[in-house]
């Protein structure tokens, strides 16, 4: 079956797109691990000097597909998310993401480990995992409080709401908002743009504004996996998966 993840590398240039609009681009297991092959596989590749991710304007990602939740795929060190997560978050080239659309649960966490975050006006950013029985993933724990202040990072992750763009670009999460038809030619010239400069220079320069955290973020994710892990098997994750797929609010009531 073809994985429905588009990689191309051309003019120095890795572009990987999501391409799975009728599930509004949720990410499978088959999925993150075409990602973390082509994360890892620009990382290797000489010719490469920037990864610019994306989907359609109008649909960046719906998240981690809810039927995989339900189904409790493998979680442990070396499965495709946790791989996946470790080559986002450890990418020695810079990562531009260019999101319009839903950008829901990892559509939002990954965007954290990005270097360069273009967003149309009309994204709608949301951190679910309260609201699914689950604990935020990618250490976004972490991260989401130190970029944007612990009350605003307490309102997105524990309310679980959506946010407008105009949020997201004031909780440090995006970089700019940009018209929803100039967004991908927009991220498409940043990512020319960073791969025209010394590629050594820009590689070291990335290396050491990561470097300070690299640890506690490894710390992070590996703490947070352990409790997603023993979530995705809790009656919460149960009753909101099914909520979800039953087209009914979720009930909490009992637990
Ligand atoms: N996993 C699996 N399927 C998903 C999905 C997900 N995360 N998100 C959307 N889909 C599917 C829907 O079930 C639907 O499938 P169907 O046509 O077979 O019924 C299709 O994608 C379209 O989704 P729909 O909800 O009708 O689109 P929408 O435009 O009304 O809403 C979202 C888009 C993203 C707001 C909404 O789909 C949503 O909230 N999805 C769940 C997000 C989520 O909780 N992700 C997990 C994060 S940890």
């Amino acid at each position: 079956m073809t994985v429905p993840v588009f990689v191309e590398t051309r003019d120095r240039i890795t572009r990987i797109r999501l391409d799975r609009p009728d599930k509004k681009n949720a990410l499978t297991v088959a999925m993150y691990q075409a990602l973390a092959d082509a994360l890892r596989g620009a990382d290797a590749d000489p010719a490469v000097r920037a990864v610019l991710i994306h989907g359609e304007p109008d649909c960046f990602s719906a998240g981690n597909d809810l039927a995989d939740f339900a189904a409790r795929p493998d979680q442990g060190d070396d499965a495709p998310v946790a791989q996946f997560l470790r080559a986002v978050s450890t990418a020695a080239k810079p990562l531009v993401a260019a999101v319009g659309g839903p950008a829901v649960g990892i559509g939002t966490t990954m965007l954290l480990h990005c270097d360069f975050v273009y967003a149309a006006p009309g994204t709608r950013f949301q951190l679910p995992f309260v609201r699914l029985g689950l604990v935020p993933e990618a250490a976004s724990g972490l991260l989401l409080p130190m970029i944007a202040g612990y009350q605003r990072a307490a309102e997105l992750l524990l309310l679980g709401r959506p946010f407008s763009a105009e949020q997201a670009l004031a909780a440090g999460i995006v970089t700019a908002i940009v018209p929803a038809d100039q967004l991908l030619a927009h991220a498409n010239d940043v990512a020319l743009a960073i791969a025209a400069l010394p590629p050594k220079s820009v590689q070291l320069s990335k290396a050491l504004m990561k470097r300070a955290m690299a640890g506690p973020v490894a710390e992070q994710m590996a703490e947070e996996s352990r409790h997603f892990r023993a979530q995705l098997a809790s009656g919460e994750v149960k009753e909101a998966v099914a909520a979800f797929f039953e087209k009914r609010p979720a009930d909490f009531s009992k637990f």
